[in-house]
């Protein structure tokens, strides 16, 4: 069977998921696109799926009768209205993160897919399907129970607009999913350390930061955010076991002997990072959406991840107070997730 993609959003990322449906992965095809600005979704049309129909609103295109299944990769704040809609209208989903902007909204799609009865919702979550952090996890098996976690995400620099709530929500949001399924855990409670700020960094961004969180098996993850570190884009992880100490492998680079010195080349552009796994991500969610469901990160993982951010984001402004966070209990409809 191909399945029929409508694409919310035709942006950045809309556009380039609906190349990949369209040009690298095989079961779906692009019939369906939408976006606010709509010589956005005719510009992707014209380049990527001259057979798709251009609709006016999101649930316009939901409700259409050529579309299966739905891609939401509009702006955040608009991703809930969608998601439930894709729901209601019984259509498998993929929505890009954040699932909602705030977790009462990520709740609320918890509710209404755990009404409908089976999945419909994959969060886009891609490190999950990285091959260095499935390599990381299986590792796990051999380092032994974890105690500890040292992270870093780091970008050569942001934008003015870029502020420090945004290294939450938009940065260390990926980490907050990874580390929970990497460590099949969840948090406990979150801290915020400020050392002073670098050079490069403006009025309303504290930068860097460092985020412990801990878990309720007692894993403490300490992650440094640092969005201005002008070196590179730069990814880290190490976990601490009882009986070893397994790390995140660097992307391959090539090593280079050259005036009088050893180079290993660094990106700097986050999009090169996790390339690959946005092509595994979503020819998991045309597989599942062949069957009428869903896989991959769930809901309940867009909720809880939203659960955390808020609580790292009121970490930040109670800065070196560690602040709870709740783990509610996970309906069956998520054991596997
Ligand atoms: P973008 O600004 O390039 O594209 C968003 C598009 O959505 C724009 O064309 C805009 O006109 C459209 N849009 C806004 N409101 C809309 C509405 N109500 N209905 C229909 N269309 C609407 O942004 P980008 O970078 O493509 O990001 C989109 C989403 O994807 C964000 O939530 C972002 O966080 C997420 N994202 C996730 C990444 C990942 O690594 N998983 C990477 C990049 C983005």
């Amino acid at each position: 069977m191909t399945v029929r993609i409508g694409v919310i959003g035709t942006g950045a990322i809309g556009r380039d998921h609906a190349r990949r449906i369209n040009q690298v992965l095989s079961g779906g095809t692009i019939t369906a696109l939408s976006d606010v600005n709509r010589a956005s979704a005719e510009a992707v049309r014209a380049d990527i799926a001259p057979d798709a129909t251009v609709f006016d609103t999101g649930e316009n295109l939901i409700a259409s009768p050529d579309v299966d299944a739905v891609l939401v990769t509009s702006w955040g704040a608009t991703h809930q209205q969608y998601v439930l809609a894709a729901i209601a209208a019984g259509k498998p989903c993929f929505c890009e993160k954040p699932l909602a902007t705030t977790a009462e909204g990520a709740k609320r799609i918890v509710d209404a897919e755990v009404a409908h009865g089976t999945r419909l919702v994959q969060v886009g979550f891609m490190r999950r399907y990285d091959e260095g952090y499935v390599a990381l996890k299986a590792a796990l098996a051999q380092t032994g129970a974890p105690i500890m976690v040292h992270a870093a995400h780091r970008n050569p620099s942001v934008p003015e607009a870029y502020t420090t709530p945004m290294a939450i929500h938009d940065t260390l949001i990926h980490e907050i999913d990874v580390f929970r399924w990497l460590l099949d855990d969840d948090y406990v409670s979150a801290r915020v350390t400020f050392p002073r700020s670098c050079a490069r960094t403006h009025a309303k961004l504290r930068d860097p930061q460092i985020v412990t969180l801990v878990t309720a098996k007692g894993v403490v993850i300490n992650t440094e955010i640092f969005v201005n570190c002008h070196y590179g884009y730069d990814i880290q992880c190490e976990v601490v076991g009882e009986d070893g100490v397994a790390s995140l492998p660097e992307p391959m680079a090539i090593k280079m002997r050259l005036n009088a010195s050893l180079q290993n080349p660094i990106l700097t552009d986050w999009k090169d990072r996790f390339v690959a796994s946005y092509d595994v991500e979503l020819q998991d969610f045309l597989k599942a959406a062949a069957q009428g469901t869903a896989s991959g990160p769930t809901s309940w993982d867009g909720y809880m991840a939203a659960v955390a951010s808020d609580a790292c984001v009121q970490a930040q402004e109670s800065e070196g107070q560690a602040i709870a966070i709740a783990h509610p209990d996970r309906p069956a409809l998520y054991a596997q997730g």
